[in-house]
């Protein structure tokens, strides 16, 4: 998947690649205040696989995107992707990756055979959750001290 985003930069959204996670786990630390460790990231690589996507730019990783499905056989209700993280470089940010990562994070999904996709987002998080809202994800609930530092989640959700 290779194409020019609005700014003519060429991004590639691709699979993570081996010796990649390092990079990845530096992206994190630019983009969080509450960063994963690189034991978790190992753990969502080897949950997620294909769907552990980075944007590069070059040999530059600017963002990446961790979707997980649920393996066959599903149940009646378990068709259900999740977005667990999608983080872009500060300095990349407000130049379509994130959209760009979103997409091929649904695209993924729906290839997983998952019907539905939820996420949780810090509910002062204003830039993500515009950015899950406009590609037609809504909030189901709030859950309360959702994250280690006590802050509450939005639980959204949305067709595939
Ligand atoms: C949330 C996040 C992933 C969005 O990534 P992004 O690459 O900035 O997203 P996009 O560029 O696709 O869209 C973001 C904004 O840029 C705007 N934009 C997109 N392309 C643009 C361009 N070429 N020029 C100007 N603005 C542009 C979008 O309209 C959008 O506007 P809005 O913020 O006013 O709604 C990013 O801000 C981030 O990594 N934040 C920190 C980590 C985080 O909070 N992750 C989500 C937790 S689950």
């Amino acid at each position: 998947m290779v194409a020019r985003s609005a700014q003519s930069v060429e991004v590639e959204i691709a699979r993570l690649a081996r010796g990649e996670l390092a990079v990845v786990h530096a992206v994190t630390r630019a983009c969080f205040d509450l960063p994963y460790t690189l034991d978790t990231l190992k753990e969502y690589r080897r949950r997620a696989r294909e769907g552990f996507l980075v944007a590069r730019i070059g040999s530059e990783i600017a963002g990446f995107s961790i979707a997980t499905a649920p393996g066959f056989p599903w149940s009646l209700f378990s068709r259900v992707g999740e977005i667990v993280l999608i983080g872009v470089r500060p300095d990349h940010q407000r130049r379509g990756l994130g959209q760009r990562l979103l997409t091929a994070s649904f695209d993924h999904l729906r290839e997983c055979g998952m019907r539905q996709v939820r996420l949780h987002v810090d509910v002062t998080n204003a830039r993500a959750l515009a950015l899950y809202k406009r590609n037609g994800m809504r909030v189901s609930h709030v859950v309360r001290r959702y994250y280690r530092n006590g802050q509450d989640a939005y639980r959204m959700v949305g067709r595939l």
